[in-house]
């Protein structure tokens, strides 16, 4: 290396060699030529990575094969586990590019492209998601960040007073006892304390039931708080469950609450005419949040968040900061730090906005049906098996199930040993969740290179990895 760390042409040798060291590892990965994931205790693990060295001279080239080698490999087709997307290789370039530029976006001039793409990528998805022309909204880091803000929003817009200057410490938000943790974190981070988000119960398919939500809202009313929002999932984390979204706005109406969908994982299925009936009524909701590292490919992190109304987007943070905004108080829609907890952010609208120029819509919605369908299989084939049970039928890619064999009295241990078997073995990634009937398995279909046989595989690893277990 040269001795200048900005050398350009340092920068041209090593990253063509990083390239090629990444073009191998998504071809090996891709072949099943690797273990998913080389298990360490985490203990082991950190033994192997030694204290930050001040001198430095350690070989970048070395470094980046040791973390491809030692990574949960989210591009290898047996990667079944949590929700985050084998990125699209032109993606990773892009964020190579907007990594370098560094345009940061909180004022416009600060990433004059950058922002105006993440500008078009929202609309693109507003329209996808069906919301009106005047929707608008913006990129953020990560689902839970985007809960939050949306929430924000709606605390502004909704709650009694101005929130932004005195707090409101007694408003609530619903949200099915299905949802995602961070809806709760939020409520708390909103200072509605531990009564400010209300967990509403599911049916046998895991969605939020209505009446239920209607009492919760009159119980809240009569207990003295104000009923603010309701989150829908579209869909819940551990099954995949969409709520009933017509339903939901139906009562958001009524009661004249903000109807907001965690769309985080499932939105992207309004794109593929197979799920438009679950996510009928999104379009209805006052905001959204759609993941694109989940089921758009994407690198994490990439959020979406969306407002039916464009102008609400500046509604969550109602601050002054003369030294970065020209003018706060006309809220200039290009300054992207007015709709963000984050002041300076990376360039995802960008990355995700070339890779729609470049390829179109079609590979995504292909990945998307690609995934329904392996989640029909899995689902098919462990119905059809006498030892295994499915917990639900899946709305869209995601699989809860549970290995069942005859004469197993503790079958959350067994399962929990089977997952861990499997894991450590490096064959196949997948999950756990613990549902009312106990623990169970749990699949996210995402990567387009899954095929059919690896699920029959899978299924074939985990009576094995069951008949060792019990053979101890
Ligand atoms: C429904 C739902 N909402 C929110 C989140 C949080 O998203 P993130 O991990 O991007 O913060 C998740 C993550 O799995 C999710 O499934």
């Amino acid at each position: 290396m040269n001795a200048d760390p900005l050398d350009a042409e340092d920068f041209r040798t090593l990253g063509h060699r990083l390239i090629d060291l990444l073009a191998d590892h998504l071809g090996t990965t891709a072949r099943r030529q690797e273990p998913v994931l080389r298990w360490q205790e985490p203990e082991a693990m950190l033994a192997s990575v030694p204290p930050v060295d001040p001198a430095g001279g350690a070989d970048p080239l070395a470094f980046a094969a040791r973390l491809c080698r030692d990574a949960n490999h989210l591009h290898d087709p047996r990667f079944v586990g949590h929700q985050v997307s084998a990125p699209l290789p032109l993606a990773v370039l892009f964020e190579t590019v907007t990594a370098l530029l560094n345009n940061g976006m909180a004022v416009y001039e600060m990433g004059p492209l950058t922002t105006m793409a993440e500008h078009r990528l929202l609309e693109w998805l507003a329209a996808r998601f069906g919301l009106p022309g005047e929707a608008g909204g913006v990129m953020t880091s990560g689902g839970s960040l985007g809960n939050l803000t949306a929430l924000l929003a709606a605390r502004q817009l909704c709650a009694r007073g101005d929130a932004w200057q005195h707090g409101s410490e007694r408003a609530t938000v619903f949200a099915s006892e299905q949802a995602h943790y961070c809806i709760d974190r939020a409520a708390r981070i909103l200072g509605f304390g531990a009564a400010g988000c209300v967990p509403i119960a599911v049916d046998e398919q895991f969605r939020m039931r209505p009446e239920a939500l209607r009492a919760a809202i009159a119980h809240c009313r009569a207990d003295g708080r104000q009923p603010l929002a309701v989150v829908a999932s579209a869909c819940t984390t551990a099954t995949g469950t969409f709520d009933p979204l017509p339903e939901l706005a139906a009562i958001c109406r009524q009661e004249q609450l903000w109807l907001h969908v965690d769309g985080a994982h499932g939105a992207p299925f309004a794109m593929t005419s197979r799920l438009r009936e679950r996510l009928r009524g999104l379009e209805l909701a006052d905001s959204i949040v759609c993941d694109l590292h989940k089921m758009l490919q994407m690198p994490a992190l990439s959020t979406a968040v969306l407002y039916r109304d464009g102008r609400h987007a500046t509604a969550p943070f109602a601050q002054q900061a003369a030294y970065l905004f020209a003018d706060s108080a006309d809220r200039e829609w290009f300054n992207r730090g007015h709709r963000t907890l984050e002041c300076t952010k990376r360039g995802f609208g960008a990355v995700a906005y070339g890779c729609l120029q470049t390829l179109g819509e079609r590979p995504f919605v292909a990945a998307l049906d690609h995934a329904l369908d392996l989640a029909q299989h899995l689902a098919t084939a462990v119905q059809a098996a006498t030892d295994f049970e499915l917990a639900v039928l899946p709305d869209c890619n995601i699989v809860c199930f549970r290995h069942t064999p005859a004469g197993i009295a503790d079958l959350d241990r067994h399962n929990r040993r089977i997952r861990a078997a499997i894991v450590q073995s490096g064959t196949f990634y997948l999950v756990q969740t613990t549902l009312p009937r106990g623990l169970f398995l749990r699949c996210t279909l995402l990567n387009p290179r899954t095929t059919t046989a690896d699920l029959d595989a899978l299924l074939t690893a985990i009576r094995a990895a069951a008949n060792r277990s019990t053979g101890d």
